[in-house]
């Protein structure tokens, strides 16, 4: 059953300028204002380069939270080429999405980093937003919700606090352009295995893959699924707001 709350959020991916994402914010903000419509909590993810203007932008009392599409586990040191926790933070995320399929694919992801990185975000007060989703293999398998829980529950494996934790449900073959968007029938096994598995010790499920005004609608009555993590359909504030609209009213 979905609780009170619900979240809509977008990553901008690898996409935006600063400029692009600071204009994107401050049409947020003026749609928004200060009290989004029925309590809904949302997010906007910009790429690391945006973060901090993109946060400073919204305002410190915004409504709309700030995240990051990626942090290392570790509080600093020699990895090249990565942004800590702390360092997220500092720029202005609240927010941290963890174990992406594009970064599960593309650059070596697994359960133990997605792990170590929730603890990390924990450690410093950010919310692990985990994305965990099965391939197009294992849903023709007829076995999705066994990968989900066991990414779900390796991503909280020995982890005590992980109330503020948001999955995001998001099968890979629903992802992005070439995705095949998901019905509400295909979404209901598998968020009912994920709160049968980790419900009580997690915030939230979000649905995502290839979102859109056309069927957020019936995603969002699927029952478990607290909001929506949305890609390209939101990447304009006006697809953004239409999406809020929504959830605002199931
Ligand atoms: P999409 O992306 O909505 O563009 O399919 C979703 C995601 O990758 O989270």
């Amino acid at each position: 059953m979905r609780g009170s709350v619900r979240w809509l959020g977008t990553s901008f991916k690898m996409t935006k300028t600063i400029a692009e994402s600071t204009a994107y914010a401050a049409r947020l903000r003026d749609a928004v204002g200060a009290e989004p419509p029925s309590g809904v909590r949302l997010f906007v993810i910009p790429p690391a380069t945006a973060i901090e203007p993109v946060a400073r932008t919204l305002g410190t009392d915004s409504p709309v939270l700030v995240g990051a599409q990626n942090a290392h586990w570790a509080d600093e040191g020699a990895w090249t080429g990565e942004i800590s926790m702390p360092q997220a933070a500092d720029a202005g995320a609240r927010i941290v999405e963890i174990g992406h399929s594009e970064r599960r694919a593309h650059f070596a992801e697994t359960d133990a980093t997605v792990r170590l990185k929730v603890a990390a975000a924990l450690r410093h007060g950010l919310v692990p937003l985990v994305c965990v989703g099965e391939d197009a293999a294992t849903f023709a398998a007829g076995r999705s919700a066994d990968q989900v829980v066991a990414q779900a529950t390796a991503a909280l494996d020995g982890l005590a606090g992980t109330e503020a934790v948001l999955l995001a449900y998001e099968p890979v073959w629903a992802i992005g352009e070439h995705g095949r968007p998901a019905g509400p029938a295909e979404v209901a096994e598998p968020v009912a295995a994920l709160r049968a598995a980790v419900g009580g010790r997690i915030g939230g499920v979000l649905y995502g893959g290839s979102v859109s005004p056309a069927n957020a609608a019936g995603l969002l009555d699927v029952p478990g699924v607290d909001g929506l993590f949305v890609g390209r359909a939101a990447w304009r504030v006006a697809g953004f707001l239409a999406l809020l609209e929504l959830t605002a009213t199931r």
